[in-house]
Formats: structure tokens, C-alpha cells, sequence
């Protein structure tokens, strides 16, 4: 194929993207994805839409496009392949992820302070509490249990209400509303619905910080629209973004972890059995290229044209890397990337994207998922599941991989 062919042209042969993965095989990207990264570098793809954009499998060639600045995640760009229909009137999912510099950098500068590695560092102890808490009240309640709602959400819920400054107490409104954003088979109208209805909330919070300011990120970006540096709205928006982002990416992670290590008991107790915060490290860094959870791909349209293993991709296309195979990719990873292997060196995955949009949060969710994973295995050392696997509801149709819901007993 070359860079001057329309899509119409392959209609017929452009598979359908996402793609179902396997039955039996939960963990791993789709079959017909991973045949793809061994055909070639760069292929079609079918959205919901009808637009065919271009899918780029291995990793080498994810990373180089990501930090390309002819390449745009502003969604409003010719070509920019869009997981779900967006609504161009629904504000809150115009920020700062699908902006790009500078007015992208403007805007993530003014929220990255908490999440900068020291700030972290400091919140760890916190997190320790909160982890162990929420182990306590697991324990004192009924076995067996789901262990999203006993314990995957609440733990990164309490931690971005803590940093960001909103109340626990509003927990199921939030949570319900954010899970509905990032749902494939819902309506635009119930999307823009559930993001109003947490804009709205955000937006009386910010003038009550205004008033009283406390010492969390609310207060903060309420100081900065004071200074005249940010609009309200605009802080509002990336007040929504943060609640969001910081507690169900994170959920996900812990529940479907939590599956992955019992599927895997040798693991499990490889991580049961060490106190080496470098192994902890290790085994999590793991965990996150082996789920990949972030699995429709990173999405940006391409503003001039780019050559990419010998093709050009022209400007008004638009391209998806899809980094949950970029993360199995064997030339990216020594020994077998299809196996979990904690002890791996697997710094070099993408589950957090590359370049200037990589995951603002990620030093936060590395270290939260560092004190949960080193913690739960070893107070409930008897935890298993309470279901088959097989009944395990996977989201297969979410934006972000997980699980809706996970029995356990111990
Ligand atoms: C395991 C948990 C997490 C995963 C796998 C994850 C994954 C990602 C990925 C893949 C991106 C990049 C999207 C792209 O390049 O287009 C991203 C961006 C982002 N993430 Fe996360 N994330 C996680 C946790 C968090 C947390 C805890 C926060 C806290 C607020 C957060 C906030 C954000 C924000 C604000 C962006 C946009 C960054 C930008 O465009 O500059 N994420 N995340």
C-alpha cells in the first residue's frame, strides 16, 4: 500500500478496531492485533465511524510518532481518530489531553505540582494508611466480597480526594458519573450528561475554595484563576480530569492486577515473599506492560506528512499506536514478552504513552500500586477468587481494560 491510496480503495480488507480479544485469554491483546505487529509495521483500520486511520504495532515506531510534533492530540484536527463520538459542546473533554502545546504544556503545568516524584514521595506513608484502613474494613465486612467496590476503587478514590481536596463522602457520585465517560456503549447525550453533572460539582467546590482555601490542588488552581493565570472553567475542567483520571485507571489496575497474580501463584509469591522496594518496582512496572489497560491505543492526527518504516503518512490522516502490542513487542523486551515475569526489566512499556501527553499521574499511580500490591497479598495471604474465571466480567467495552466487578474470599 502506498501513502497515496484513499481507504475507500481497501474498504473491503480494513479490519474493525478495537478488536475482541481471545475467549479464555483475558490478559492478552487481541489475536488478530498481535497478527497484525507480525505482518508489518503499519496497517488500516475500521473505526465506528467509518474512518480508517492507521494502526502502528511495533514499539519503536509508538515511541519516535509520540514525541513527533507533526502529529496533534487536538480532536478537533482532520483525521483525528476518535475512540467514541465526541461532542464538541461537552467542554470538560477539551482540556488539556487533547490540547496540543503550548497551550497544552500552560494548562498541565498548573496541576503537575502535586504529582511531581517528591510530593509523591511524601504522600506514601498516607497511602500506607489508607491501604491498610481499607484491608481492615475488608476483613471486619462479608466473606467473600467484590473487591472493586471493598477495595479497588476506594483506596485511589481516598487518595485523589486527599490531593485534590473533595470530600469521600460524595465517593458514588463521582464514581458513577467518571465510569460513564469512559463507557464505549453509552450515548454522547448520557456522556455529556455525566460530565456536566461532575462539572457542575467541581465548580461549587472551586468557590468554596475560593472562599476557604485549604492546603490541596483545588485550592491551588483556585489561587491561580485569583492570579488571573486561568480561567475557572479551565480549572474546573482539569478539576474533573484529575478525580477522574486519578481514581479509575487506577481501580482498574488493582482489580485486574489482583486477577493476573492469582492466575499466576508463582508470581504471586515472589512479590508475598520479598521486602526489596526494587523487586515491588519491578513487579508493577510489569504488571502495567503485561495488562496494558490503556487498550484502544494512543490517538493523534497527523498535521504534516511522516514517513514511518518506509510510509508516508499524510498530513489529515489519522493514526492509532496501539501500545497494549507495543508492549508485548519482542524487539522491545528480552525473554519472552507473552509471559508475566516480574522480575523483568519492563521500564521501557507504554501503559503510560511517551512524550509530551504521557500520564500526568503516573509517579502517583506507580507508587499507590507499589504500596497496594506489596501489602494485600501479604495481610490476606489466603485471598482467592470467589468465581470462576471464565464469569470474571471483563470491560471489554471500556476505553480503559478492567474488571466491573471481582469476588474474592480468603
Ligand atoms: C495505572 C494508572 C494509569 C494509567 C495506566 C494511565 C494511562 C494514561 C495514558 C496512556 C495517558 C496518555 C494518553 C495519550 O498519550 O494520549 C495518560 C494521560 C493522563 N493521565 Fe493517566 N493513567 C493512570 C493514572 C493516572 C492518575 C492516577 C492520574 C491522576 C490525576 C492520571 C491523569 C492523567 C492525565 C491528566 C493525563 C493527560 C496528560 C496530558 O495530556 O498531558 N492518570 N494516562
Amino acid at each position: 500500500m502506498t501513502g497515496m491510496d484513499t481507504p475507500d480503495e481497501h474498504q473491503a480488507e480494513i479490519a474493525e478496531f478495537p478488536m475482541r480479544r481471545a475467549a479464555g485469554c483475558p490478559f492478552d491483546p487481541p489475536p488478530d492485533l498481535r497478527a497484525m505487529q507480525r505482518q508489518g509495521p503499519l496497517t488500516k483500520v475500521r473505526l465506528w465511524n467509518g474512518s480508517t486511520p492507521w494502526l502502528v504495532t511495533r514499539q519503536a515506531d509508538q515511541r519516535a510518532l509520540l514525541r513527533d510534533r507533526r502529529l496533534s492530540a487536538d480532536f478537533t484536527k482532520p483525521g483525528y481518530p476518535s475512540p467514541i463520538p465526541i461532542d464538541k459542546d461537552a467542554t470538560f473533554i477539551a482540556s488539556f489531553p487533547l490540547m496540543d502545546d503550548p497551550e497544552h504544556a500552560r494548562l498541565r503545568r498548573m496541576v503537575q505540582g502535586p504529582f511531581a516524584v517528591k510530593r509523591v514521595e511524601a504522600m506514601r506513608p498516607a497511602v500506607q494508611r489508607i491501604v491498610d484502613e481499607a484491608i481492615d474494613t475488608m476483613l471486619a465486612g462479608p466473606n467473600p466480597v467484590d473487591l472493586v467496590t471493598a477495595f479497588a476503587l476506594p483506596v485511589p478514590s481516598l487518595v485523589i480526594c486527599e490531593l485534590l481536596g473533595v470530600p469521600y463522602d460524595d465517593h458514588a457520585f463521582f464514581e458513577t458519573n467518571s465510569a460513564v465517560m469512559i463507557r464505549q456503549d453509552v450515548t454522547p447525550e448520557e456522556r455529556a450528561g455525566a460530565s456536566e453533572r461532575l462539572l457542575e460539582y467541581l465548580r461549587v467546590l472551586l468557590r468554596a475554595k475560593t472562599a476557604a482555601p485549604a492546603n490541596d490542588l483545588l485550592s491551588a488552581l483556585a489561587a491561580q484563576v485569583e492570579a488571573g493565570e486561568l480561567s475557572s472553567e479551565e480549572a474546573v475542567q482539569m478539576s474533573v480530569l484529575v478525580l477522574s483520571g486519578g481514581h479509575e485507571t487506577t481501580a482498574n489496575m488493582i482489580a485486574l492486577g489482583t486477577v493476573a497474580l492469582l492466575q499466576h501463584p508463582d508470581q504471586l509469591d515472589l512479590l508475598r515473599a520479598t521486602d526489596d522496594p526494587g523487586l515491588i518496582a519491578s513487579a508493577v512496572e510489569e504488571l502495567l506492560r503485561y495488562l496494558n489497560i490503556s487498550h484502544t491505543g494512543m490517538r493523534r492526527a497527523v498535521l504534516a506528512d511522516v514517513e514511518v518504516a518506509g510510509q508516508v503518512i499524510r498530513a489529515g490522516e489519522g493514526v492509532i499506536m496501539a501500545n497494549d502490542i507495543g508492549s508485548r513487542d519482542p524487539d522491545a523486551f528480552s525473554g519472552d514478552p507473552e509471559r508475566l515475569d516480574l522480575r523483568r526489566d519492563a521500564r521501557r512499556h507504554l501503559a503510560f504513552s511517551f512524550g509530551v501527553h504521557q500520564c500526568l499521574g503516573q509517579t502517583l499511580a506507580r507508587m499507590e500500586l507499589q504500596v497496594i500490591y506489596s501489602t494485600l497479598y501479604r495481610r490476606i495471604p489466603t485471598l482467592k477468587l470467589a468465581t470462576e474465571l471464565e464469569k470474571v466480567p471483563f470491560k471489554h467495552d471500556g476505553i480503559v481494560y478492567g474488571v466491573y466487578e471481582l469476588p474474592v474470599a480468603w
